[in-house]
């Protein structure tokens, strides 16, 4: 499992991207005053701190498999109730909130339908589900300049563009399979300003998600090559970097 790393290490490596995603995601959810709401595959908290900012702190639950990130989350989000369980499993009862949203998650689910269908058997008739994935098909993902140099390096190396939402209206067949009703889908973009090589580099290094495992398997020689690839890829710094996600919404039965 490529999430059981340090809270501050995804920060580095996927926060940064993760963080001003959770703005929109909520939006998609048309999340209001007085609701409840699930943060499933919270992470050490990106979209958790957002429905915080939004609903306080009694009124979201958030789970994770990962435990150090479910410590972090505890940690960062007092008042938050924060388990470790993963979608396909969820510790709650029939309807027992207004949403439930899942940033970044639905790609790395055992069982995509099965977790969308526990997300929308856990909100009540008629709440929102919502989830975004990267669009790391479309090459459009904030790590898909790592993946095309990893392709370079070795082109049979398997990277993200296969994984369950990661392109164009897969997310949506999803929770149609899963029974949600009236499904949208939709994309949102984050821009990131990337101030040197090194800063958007060395979190590649730190052993998060596939790409940082793939690194990790690398010798140093290697390594080095995969980071000399990625710099002649990227634009001169400081560089921003637009990133799109695959977004759905649907209303739970
Ligand atoms: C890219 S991170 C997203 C974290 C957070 N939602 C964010 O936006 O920063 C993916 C998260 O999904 C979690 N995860 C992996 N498999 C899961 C599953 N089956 N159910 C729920 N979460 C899962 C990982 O532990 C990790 O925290």
């Amino acid at each position: 499992m490529t999430f059981v790393v340090a809270a501050d290490a995804y920060d580095r490596f996927m926060g940064r991207y993760s963080v001003p995603l959770a703005p929109q995601l909520v939006d998609l959810a048309s999340i209001a005053g007085g609701q409840r709401a699930l943060d499933v595959g919270c992470g050490p908290g990106a979209l958790t701190a957002e429905l915080v900012a939004r609903l306080g702190p009694e009124a979201v639950s958030a789970v994770d498999p990962s435990e150090p990130f479910v410590e972090a989350a505890r940690e960062r989000h007092p008042g938050v109730s924060v388990q470790e369980a993963a979608a396909e499993e969820l510790p709650f009862e029939d309807g027992a909130f207004d949403a439930t949203l899942a940033q970044l998650v639905v790609h790395f689910m055992a069982d995509p339908v099965a977790g969308l269908r526990e997300m929308a058997r856990v909100t009540s008739e008629g709440g929102v589900v919502a989830a975004c994935v990267w669009d790391h098909a479309g090459g459009q993902g904030p790590l898909s300049v790592f993946w095309q140099a990893a392709h370079e390096l070795d082109p049979d190396v398997e990277d993200e563009t296969q994984l369950a939402g990661a392109r164009e209206g897969h997310l949506a067949q999803l929770f149609e399979a899963a029974g949600l009703d009236g499904v949208e889908q939709s994309t949102l973009q984050v821009s990131v300003e990337h101030p040197s090589f090194e800063d958007w580099w060395e979190p590649y290094t730190l052993g998060v998600g596939p790409a940082g495992a793939f690194a990790a398997r690398l010798d140093e020689a290697r390594l080095a090559e995969l980071r000399q690839r990625c710099r002649a890829l990227l634009p001169p710094v400081p560089f921003v970097l637009t990133s799109r996600a695959w977004a759905a919404r649907g209303l739970a039965r």
